[in-house]
């Protein structure tokens, strides 16, 4: 075993996001130590310049290596599609990044060659572009239709889910024009998948609604599995730093992780 392999996995997102990713990853790598952060005093980040996010996604990182991370996942679209080339070179000798779009990219170029999907996500990873261009690159006669929903982050952060005015709101979003005859359609924000049971319902659950959580999780595994850093201990530890204590954080992080919650406080900056 590498000596680096009881080091933490770093997970970071603009808020509770990323929770899902962390979870994802916990159910499939149980061992591993983590440290999770969220930027709560800076969300939402899907209104945010690609500038401002990229200068937040380098001191997140700077928090993390600082912490001995081992890998780094940017558990959020926004941040993979603005800061992801930056960071890789920022930490290009120090740990290795993994993000969220390219294991989803990966998986549609796969499975849905042909067809024509819908996105939905941030204004920061719609107009990035990103999975269009790395859709469009892989080849596969793909047709991508992207619809900006700006809400639904701040909505999820709130804890405003599964109740009617989420649901208005999700069905205005989904009955958009641009998505009309899609046959699956992909999560481009790591917050949606908190309301994936609301969408299945707008659907009747006949559409394929594509959650990047499990995909990013196993890419993780692959990648430390290929390095020989997969960790082994029985009681890993798991630490949630937040820029800024929000009592719907902490509900969230309660929500997917019980009472292994040790939330603290960590500013950005002067810290
Ligand atoms: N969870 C994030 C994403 O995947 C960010 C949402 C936000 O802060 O706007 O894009």
């Amino acid at each position: 075993m590498n000596s680096r392999a009881s080091q933490p996995i770093g997970v970071f997102d603009s808020g509770i996001g990323g929770l899902t990713v962390a979870h994802a990853i916990r159910e499939l790598l149980p061992n591993e130590n983590m440290i999770y952060f969220g930027d709560t005093a800076h969300l939402p980040y899907g209104d945010k310049s690609e500038a401002a996010i990229q200068a937040y996604s380098i001191r997140i990182a700077d928090i993390l290596l600082k912490k001995g991370c081992k890998v780094i996942v940017i558990a959020c679209n926004s941040a993979s599609s603005a800061a992801y080339e930056l960071l890789r070179e920022y930490v290009r000798k120090d740990t290795h990044i993994i993000n969220v779009i390219d294991p989803m990219v990966d998986y549609v170029l796969e499975h849905f060659a042909g067809q024509d999907i819908g996105l939905i996500g941030t204004k920061r990873t719609v107009q990035s572009g990103v999975y269009a261009r790395k859709i469009e690159e892989g080849n596969k006669n793909i047709r991508l239709h992207s619809l900006a929903t700006p809400l639904l982050a701040p909505m999820i952060e709130e804890g405003f889910f599964n109740n009617q005015i989420s649901q208005e709101i999700i069905a205005q979003y989904l009955s958009d024009a641009k998505l009309s005859g899609i046959e699956a359609l992909i999560l481009a924000c790591t917050h949606y998948p908190l309301i994936i049971s609301e969408i299945d319902t707008y659907y009747h659950g006949e559409m394929s609604v594509l959650d990047s959580s499990a995909i990013v999780a196993r890419a993780l595994r692959e990648y430390l599995t290929r390095e020989n850093l997969l960790n082994d201990v029985r009681r890993p530890e798991r630490l949630f730093l937040v820029s800024d204590y929000t009592e719907s954080f902490a509900a969230a992080a309660r929500m997917f992780f019980h009472d292994e919650v040790q939330l603290e406080r960590h500013a950005l900056w002067n810290s």
